[in-house]
């Protein structure tokens, strides 16, 4: 009898982790509370991010701002990775995205030095998040890139990382030569500042871009000890955003850099074993217990907006 449970067990298991569900942390409503005037939420969570995940085969958790420390802990127990989205907020605010992302991280770094793999992965300002959420301190450049698609300048070396060892070579063609990787961003991370604050011993920079003023910024880089990794463009706009006149590259090749990126992360996840309780929390967890906006309408970049109020905090059974 004994035997057939732990059969069963293995099976759960091994299922579980085909499926897995991951965590996008959500983030103040500063840059898109014009778009809901008169109405009031705690954060927000931009539709592309949740559909770049699901695309890949996952199922999402919003993840809430300014929780507790054991929320944090359920949602790392629980989840199989973290995704920190790119948009706009202050990093050292009690109770925000920084902070958040901090305790997320450290966390995750726990789970790893404990021999439980668990993932994260950051775009834009959640790229830039991984380094406040490992340092402490905010150590972003200004450094300005705005509505610009570009190739990656590929560092020495890059073919043997974690993220392009198996990537198909069609795909680093693509990324080494067209204008497929979108850049929207007011700061970013050099290798000069992550260096003189002793950060880059833990990181492997992979590409390099110019901004606008021919500052060299990291654009996507990968942790030597951990399965984190960033990316400073936004693979997810190339599939789920369409604001016409703001340069995002939608051509096949577009399409197939950022699908690969989706699958690579989302299989990271795969190996993680976490599950939740049970089948009722998940379900109760899960991002389809809310419905985005339709916010291209109102004139935001985003085509479709999730917005949460303390209510829906309340809700989630992880609080
Ligand atoms: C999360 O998992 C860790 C390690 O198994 C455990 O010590 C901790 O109590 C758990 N926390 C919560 C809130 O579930
Ligand atoms: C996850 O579970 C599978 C199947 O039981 C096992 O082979 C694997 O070692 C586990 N992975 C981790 C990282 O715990
Ligand atoms: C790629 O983008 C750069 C910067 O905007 C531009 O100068 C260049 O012409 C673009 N190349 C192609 C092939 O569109």
């Amino acid at each position: 009898m004994w035997k057939i449970l732990i059969f069963l067990c293995l099976i759960y298991v091994n299922y579980a982790s085909d499926t897995p569900v991951i965590g996008i942390l959500s983030q103040e409503m500063y840059i898109v509370a014009k778009y809901f005037p008169g109405e009031h939420y705690e954060s927000f969570i931009a539709a592309s991010y949740v559909k770049f995940l699901e695309s890949a085969g996952a199922k999402v958790v919003p993840v809430w701002i300014g929780q507790s420390d054991e929320y944090y802990q359920r949602v790392v127990n629980y989840t199989n990775g973290i995704l920190f989205p790119g948009g706009g907020t202050y990093f050292n605010e009690t109770g925000g995205y920084g902070q958040s992302a901090k305790t997320i991280y450290h966390l995750a770094m726990k789970n790893n030095d404990r021999n439980i793999y668990y993932p994260l992965w950051g775009i834009c300002m959640g790229f830039q998040v991984l380094i406040f959420a490992q340092k402490g301190i905010d150590l972003r450049t200004d450094c300005s890139l705005k509505k610009v698609a570009l190739p990656l300048d590929f560092t020495e070396g890059y073919e043997s990382s974690d993220l392009f060892s198996k990537a198909p070579r069609e795909i680093l063609r693509i990324l080494g030569t067209k204008n497929v990787t979108y850049n929207q961003h007011q700061y970013c991370l050099t290798e000069e500042v992550l260096n003189n604050n002793g950060v880059l011993t833990d990181w492997n920079i992979l590409s390099t871009n110019r901004d606008a003023s021919n500052v060299e910024f990291i654009s996507t880089m990968e942790n030597r000890k951990y399965p984190f990794y960033g990316v400073q463009y936004h693979p997810e706009k190339n599939i789920f955003e369409f604001k016409d006149g703001v340069g995002i590259p939608h051509t096949i090749e577009a399409v197939q850099v950022s699908q690969f990126f989706a699958n690579f992360f989302v299989n990271k996840c795969r190996k993680n074993n976490n599950t939740f309780p049970d089948e009722q929390t998940e379900m109760n967890s899960l991002i389809y217990n809310y419905n985005p906006v339709y916010t291209a309408p109102r004139k935001s970049s985003y085509q479709q907006i999730y917005v949460f109020t303390k209510d829906d905090y309340e809700k989630s059974p992880l609080v």
